[in-house]
Parts: C-alpha cells; structure tokens; sequence
C-alpha cells in the first residue's frame, strides 16, 4: 500500500518531534521532510511533492500563510493543513483563504491529527479520480448575466432566479445561478434548494478548482438550473475575494451557457469582478424617488468604469405610472432607455417565494411571468452586438490593486 507523504514545518523542533511521536504509530502515514519556516517548506515540497504538509503559522524568514499561498499555486496537488495556536482566527482565516484545505487546534491529540491527514488525503485522491474521469466537454459558449442594482429591495432576486429557471426551461440550455449576495444572499430559500455546500466551501479548494470540483458545490434545483448558494452566515462573507470570484465565474463558464448573478446593492469588490465580467448587467430600478437617486449614482460609476450602454439594461420592476413619475422622466433623468418592465404582482411573487416555487414554472399565466419570459427570449435571441462585453480592471481601478 502507498503510503500518505506527509512534510512538517514548525519552527520549534519539539513541535516537530511532538508530531513525529504522534504519527509514529501510523502505518499509513509516512514523514518524508521537515522545514523550520516557509522558505524551507516551499523548497522542500517542491522537491518532494508530499500529499500533505503540516505547516505552523508563525515562523521567522517566511511565516506559514506566504508559504501556503506559495505551494497551493505551485503544487496544486499538496494538500496544507495549518497547526494554529487557540485564537489566532484571523491568521487562519488568511491561511484559508491562501488555500489551506483545514486546519487543527494545538495542543491537538494523535487522533485527530491523523483523521484529518487522511481526510485531506483522501478529498485530493477523490479530486484526482475525478479530473480523471472527467468527459472532454464540449466547448460551450458562456453568457454571463448580472442582476445588480444600488439599492435593496427592489427585486435582483426575483429576477435572477426567475430567469434563470426560465432560461433552461425554455432553451434547454445549462444554466448556473450564483447568489453573490455574500451576506444576505436569499437565492437559496427563493428556490427551496436544499443546501449542502455554499461558496464559502468552495474557498477552500480555490486552487484546485475546476469544472468537476465545481460540480460537487452545486445544488440542483427541480427546474435544472444549478445553483451555488451564498453563504450561510453574514461573517463568512469576508473571506471572499474578487479574484476567487473571478476563479468561480471562469469556471462555471466553461460548463454552462449561462451563468446567472445575483448580487448585493453594492460595489463591494466581489460584485464588481462578476459585473466586469457579465456580457449584460440587468441594473434593476423601481419608480420611487430614492431607488432613482441610487440607481442614478449607480449608472455614473458605470459610467466611469466605461460600462456600454448595450451591456448595462434597464428593468424596470414594479412598473407603474400611477405613483407620479412617468416612464420617459424616467428615462430621461437616467439618459437611459427602460429595456424590460416587470409589473407588479404580490399576490403571485410573494406567494411563490414563499412556497419556492418559481412563478415563470407555476404561473405562466401571470403577467408578471410573462415579464421574465420576454426577459428571457431577449436574451437567448441576441446575438452579440457591438459593444457588449467585458471590461476586465474595475476592481483594480477602484482599490489600486
Ligand atoms: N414584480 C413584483 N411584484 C410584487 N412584489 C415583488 C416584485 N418583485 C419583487 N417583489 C417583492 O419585493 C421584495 C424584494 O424582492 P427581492 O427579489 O428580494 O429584492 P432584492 O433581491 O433586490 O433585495 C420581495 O418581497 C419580493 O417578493
Ligand atoms: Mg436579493
């Protein structure tokens, strides 16, 4: 039998030894390397290509999050695991998110140490097996669509997860919907999809993720679409960066034709990468005054960041001009055209969220979902016009990075 190779780097040598006493039993395990800071570590493993490096945060010459960063890129298939002293939350959390697959405790027992060793080994091989057997896919021609607006409330959800639902059904094409509301994110309940796995699971394999990883993260929901859910508490949002969004979208285009955002009412860097990379934005507005006024300001930023008119699509949901404002002061308060409107309808909507049931599946008969059909059929029947696309640097504009 192979054994697991597993490299320790601690700058302490009794730590060392104190986990070559606790492995010493271990038939399955077999220490081939030791480090005492990062520079080592990541000589060695380079050299080496253990299956598992234990690695300590703090160290002298290079500490344990530079190191994992280090070796998560270089050697994708060694799986670090950090040894983090009780509260040292915030090094750990960098360590996840430079790629660390877990984590353990010190002062930690044998057993432990050796069930999360073989749990790591054991994740890495199943990713192998997978890539392995993995079907050529044929080359698929993405869309990246983004529901966004400035302001909450005004229905991104609904439409998103509308749409999405309509668009497999209608097209038969496959379609993956992604709730980067990171910290409220709702598109799971919308939909009743049962949750395993959220995005903030997929973080932790964002160096080896690819097309069959990302299968495992996805939820089927009953209409087809796949849907990678946000995570399930607010303070986990944090961890999530532009560039694994980028990572995620990327990959999702490689298996599905469209790819569905919803997102916060926000610039936050995460909404930014998705919105530079969507070949349309549906920006939704209603016909209040304050929704106005930030979607406004919204369209000025987009402005800035040289959006096209032809990527950036008004939906104008809750439409009516019985409130006072008219569609064309709309419009021309924006100097944009409204490109869809989605009436009002509580009645059908709420009802439908609240059983999870999509109403363009249940109430095709509503005005309301033959909004999101029309919606739809535009979008599956427009051809690539001039203009429309990506827009690849907002986010380092914006944060100088
Ligand atoms: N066209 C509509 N008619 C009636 N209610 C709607 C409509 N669109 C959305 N809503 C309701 O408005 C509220 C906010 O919608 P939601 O999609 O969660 O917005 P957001 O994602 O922008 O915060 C929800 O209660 C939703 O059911
Ligand atoms: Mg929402």
């Amino acid at each position: 039998m192979e054994k697991i190779k597993v490299v320790i780097v601690d700058d302490t040598e009794e730590t060392r030894n104190n986990v070559k006493t606790l492995l010493s039993f271990e038939k399955r395990i077999e220490i081939i390397g030791e480090a005492e800071n990062g520079e080592e570590a990541i000589f060695i493993v380079k050299e080496s290509r253990p299956d598992v490096v234990l690695m300590d945060i703090n160290m002298p010459v290079m500490d344990g999050i530079s190191a994992t960063e280090e070796i998560t890129m270089s050697v994708p298939e060694t799986a670090v695991i950090m040894m983090s002293v009780q509260g040292e939350t915030e090094y750990l959390r960098k360590a996840m998110s430079a790629g660390a697959r877990d984590f353990l405790n010190k002062p930690f027992s044998s057993d432990d140490l050796i069930n999360t060793i073989l749990k790591a080994y054991d994740m890495e091989s199943q990713r192998k097996q997978h890539s392995k057997v993995a079907t050529v896919q044929e080359n698929v021609k993405s869309k990246v669509i983004s529901v966004f607006s400035t302001k909450g409330g005004v229905g991104k959800t609904t439409i998103a997860s509308n749409v999405a639902v309509s668009l497999a059904r209608t097209t038969k094409k496959r379609v993956a919907l992604v709730d980067l509301d990171l910290q409220f994110g709702d598109v799971a309940i919308m939909l009743n999809a049962s949750v395993k796995n959220t995005i903030s699971d997929i973080i932790k394999e964002i160096n080896v993720l690819d097309v069959d990883v990302m299968e495992d993260y996805l939820v089927t929901h009953f209409s087809g679409v796949r849907v990678l859910p946000a995570p399930v508490k607010p303070e986990y949002a944090e961890y999530i960066t532009s560039s694994h969004v980028e990572r995620i979208i990327n990959t999702l285009k490689e298996n599905y034709h469209y790819v569905i955002v919803d997102s916060s009412a926000n610039f936050h860097e995460t909404v930014l990468a998705a919105l530079d990379m969507s070949d349309k934005i549906l920006f939704v507005s209603t016909l209040d005054l304050p929704t106005i006024k930030n979607v406004k300001s919204g369209l000025d930023v987009m402005e800035t960041l040289r959006y096209s008119k032809e990527k950036v699509r008004i939906v104008l949901n809750k439409a009516s001009e019985q409130f006072g404002i008219k569609y064309k002061d709309f419009e021309n308060t924006l100097k944009h055209k409204i490109w869809a409107y989605i009436p009002e309808d509580s009645q059908t909507v709420i009802t439908s969220a609240n059983k999870g049931f999509p109403f363009v599946m249940t109430r095709t008969e509503t005005k309301v979902a033959k909004a999101i059909l029309n919606i739809t059929n535009q979008l599956a029947n427009e051809k690539e016009e001039e203009g429309a696309g990506k827009d690849k640097s907002s986010v380092k504009k914006i944060f100088g990075i």
